[in-house]
């Protein structure tokens, strides 16, 4: 099993969210199980500096719009996965994000950036592919960035490799121009609603998701929910048609990376059976954000893009009710301005007792999954959601709208859950502050006054397994059956 995985971003080279975070342990998973896997990402300027051991690999000529790219062959340190980068400067090589500039301004010329992944994926798996030794029989496609890809396979390079496209998320499809179809090289006969075309516009996630031999989205609940009006941005129709073909595999955790037993950004290791390190974590986290050091005050922590998405909208106007009952919040996290300022105008309000960090930190973000006591996340919609799982295993039992996958893994406190240990959370039963509110009250109720309940919800978060073992299998599972 020779598998492609096609990515635009991937931990520990280039991160935004959650993709990244599936790209780096997936990947490692499948290796494990014995799958011959190479990532493929591009060569931005970041991913060039953090592999160290990058050599040549191949030419490729005839590409969109750049003509010429060189392929980079390095590995991953962590995990030893092989990564195949796409090298070429004048579309990769700049100051700023993957998708946008420093100023939050999305690059003009991503529909060139992304196209050429998507070639150069789709080459690799056909009868062109430079490489004389290494034939992927399955090229694994990621969100809309590599949503040309199965239709390369199929239009233009009659690839004999079978193709997987993975939805991490509906709201973002791609859409530009039909002007973009000849620049692209993709043929225009196929520019209709049977194809490529998206009311009008050219769809990079819609050709993936029409024209992939297999389609698969990060969590049960969310693979239902996208074939509905609600979720579906505008695709549930033709998601629903073929919804035979589309499975939900919720996502695992990388547990090397988010381990609190051995986690170094923490100044104390815990784990479940050792509980007390999670206190000093605590105290330090209060420590470094100014909050007031007090053990007993129940901290809320919140890593997060700031999006309507994530639903913190609803979490800002009760802030005032949750410090009325003793809590403290240690939020971190950048996007909408509007939010952004709405925190921070809470944080300067309510000194030592709201921390707002805007921006992006690795090491913050262990320590506030960490030192917290319990971890807020309203989602609207959440298609699978890795902060949660996060939060379980390091006994900080999440607080969560009962949608995708947080729905699929965040098991609601009650006597029934509690009785039979799996409550590992409380879930809120609609997206609105007041139902937010309530849910915290009750996940504070537990937290103040009973302790033994508290460590036990802890624990059956804590005791789950949440890596990649079974998951991982589901995946090759899917590859075989294409393959048989
Ligand atoms: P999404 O991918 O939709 O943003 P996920 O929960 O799947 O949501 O994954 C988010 C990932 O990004 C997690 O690893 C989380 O810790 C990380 N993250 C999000 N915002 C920040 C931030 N401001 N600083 C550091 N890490 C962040
Ligand atoms: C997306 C989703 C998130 C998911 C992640 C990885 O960013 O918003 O829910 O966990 O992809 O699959």
């Amino acid at each position: 099993m020779r598998v492609l995985f096609a990515t635009s971003e991937v931990f520990p080279l280039i991160k935004t969210g959650g993709l990244a975070d599936v790209s780096g342990s997936l990947p490692s998973a499948l290796q494990h199980l014995g799958v011959d896997i190479r990532i493929l990402v591009p060569g931005y300027t970041a991913v060039l500096n953090a592999l160290t051991d990058l050599h040549h690999l191949a030419h490729l000529a005839h590409l969109p719009v750049i003509g010429h790219a060189e392929l980079l062959l390095g590995t991953i340190q962590e995990t030893q996965v092989k990564v195949i980068v796409i090298k070429a400067a004048g579309i990769y090589e700049r100051a700023g994000g993957p998708y946008a500039d420093a100023n939050g301004l999305e690059w003009l010329d991503n529909p060139v950036r992304f196209g050429v992944l998507s070639k150069v994926a789709a080459i690799l798996g056909g009868p062109n592919s430079p490489l004389t030794d290494w034939h992927p029989n399955i090229v694994h496609c990621n969100d809309w960035q590599t949503g040309l890809t199965p239709a390369y396979m199929k239009l233009v390079e009659h690839a004999q490799a079978k193709s997987v496209i993975s939805l991490h998320n509906m709201a973002f499809q791609g859409c530009y121009a039909p002007s973009w179809l000849p620049t692209l090289g993709l043929p225009s006969t196929h520019f209709n609603p049977e194809g490529l075309e998206y009311h009008g516009q050219l769809s990079f996630l819609k050709a993936g998701i029409f024209y992939a031999d297999s389609i698969t989205t990060v969590s049960p609940s969310y693979a239902k929910e996208i074939q509905t009006p609600a979720f579906g941005f505008g695709l549930e129709g033709l998601l629903s048609k073929r919804g035979n073909e589309l499975k939900g595999i919720l996502n695992g955790i990388e547990t090397k990376e988010w381990n609190p037993k051995t986690d170094p950004h923490l100044v104390k290791n815990y784990s479940a059976t050792q509980l007390a390190g999670k206190k000093q974590v605590k105290a330090a986290l209060q420590e470094r954000l100014g909050l007031e050091i007090n053990a007993d005050a129940p901290l809320l922590g919140v890593v997060s893009r700031l999006t309507h998405q994530k639903g913190l909208d609803m979490l800002a106007p009760i802030v005032p009710q949750l410090l009325d009952a003793g809590c403290q919040l240690a939020l971190l996290g950048g996007g909408e301005s509007e939010l952004e300022n709405a925190f921070r105008h809470l944080a300067r309000n309510h000194l030592g007792r709201v921390s707002v960090n805007i921006g992006y930190n690795e090491p913050l973000s262990h320590q506030i999954m960490a030192g917290s006591d319990m971890f807020i996340m309203p989602s609207r919609f959440e298609p699978c959601g890795l902060n949660q799982l996060y939060g379980l295993a390091y006994g900080t039992p999440p607080v969560v709208n009962a949608t995708g996958g947080l729905a699929d893994s965040v098991i609601d406190t009650n006597i029934i859950t509690y009785k039979n240990k799996t409550a590992n959370g409380f879930v809120m039963s609609e997206p609105s502050s007041a139902s937010l509110l309530h849910c915290i009250k009750q996940a504070l109720n537990v937290f103040k006054n009973d302790a033994d309940a508290w460590r036990q919800i802890q624990k059956n978060g804590m005791s789950q397994n949440l890596s990649w073992d079974k998951s991982a299998l589901e995946y090759l599972a899917e590859y075989q059956k294409l393959l048989a």
